[in-house]
């Protein structure tokens, strides 16, 4: 049987502070931070070259409608007219062959001149709100690498169970393997606003 095609969540969303809409080609500049080794310390893929930021945006940007396992929804985070950061949201498994995605992981970066006044929290907050109100989900995921405190420390704000702590599990660039913590929010442990 074909799956269900998902429709795209409404946006913009809007919180106190913050709007969280789709990434735009015009968002290059703002999302310069996926050029610094810092900030992609603990990501998944290198700090970019401008080659590879024109490519990542561009990747971004066409990340709006996810209905199949690893399509993605990627959102800017604006705070008064200016980016941010942004967070994703990645569908991932089906109950069956048949049904819609029941699991998603959700993700997030943010510029460091922008860090260390809650708007991760903020963004996070409400991404994991539509990812519940919208998607037929039952379970939300995080991985992280274990030296990533500040990441752990926003899944703990998130309301989220550190439920793995897999060693050894993540192939680094440089040949080595590094730990892998696997935090998750259930459906039922969501405090639905
Ligand atoms: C992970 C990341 C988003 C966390 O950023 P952050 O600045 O720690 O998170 P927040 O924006 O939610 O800010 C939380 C801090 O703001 C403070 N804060 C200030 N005002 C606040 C408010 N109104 N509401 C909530 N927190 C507030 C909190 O007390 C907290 O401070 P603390 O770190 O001293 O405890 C950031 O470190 C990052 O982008 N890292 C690089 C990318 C990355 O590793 N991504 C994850 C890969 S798994």
């Amino acid at each position: 049987m074909t799956p269900p095609v998902l429709a795209p969540p409404a946006l913009p969303i809007r919180t106190e502070r913050l709007t969280l809409r789709h990434v735009s080609l015009d968002d290059l500049d703002a999302l310069r931070y996926y050029t610094d080794p810092e900030v992609c310390r603990y990501l998944p893929f290198p700090a970019a070259d401008e080659e590879a930021l024109v490519k990542r945006v561009a990747t971004m940007a066409g990340r709006r409608a996810p209905s199949l396992p690893d399509e993605v929804l990627s959102l800017a985070v604006v705070h008064e007219d200016t980016l941010v950061g942004d967070v994703i949201l990645r569908l991932r498994t089906r109950a069956d062959g048949a049904t819609a995605p029941s699991v998603a992981e959700i993700g997030w970066a943010f510029a460091p001149e922008h860090a260390g006044r809650g708007f991760a929290t903020e963004a996070a907050t409400a991404l994991v709100d539509v990812a519940f109100a919208h998607y037929p989900l039952h379970r939300l995921i995080a991985h992280l690498d274990p030296r990533n405190t500040r990441s752990a420390a926003l899944c703990e704000r998130l309301g989220m169970t550190l439920e793995a702590h897999l060693r050894r599990d993540w192939p680094e660039a440089d040949g080595t393997w590094t730990d892998d913590l696997v935090y998750g929010l259930l459906r039922e442990e969501w405090p639905a606003r």
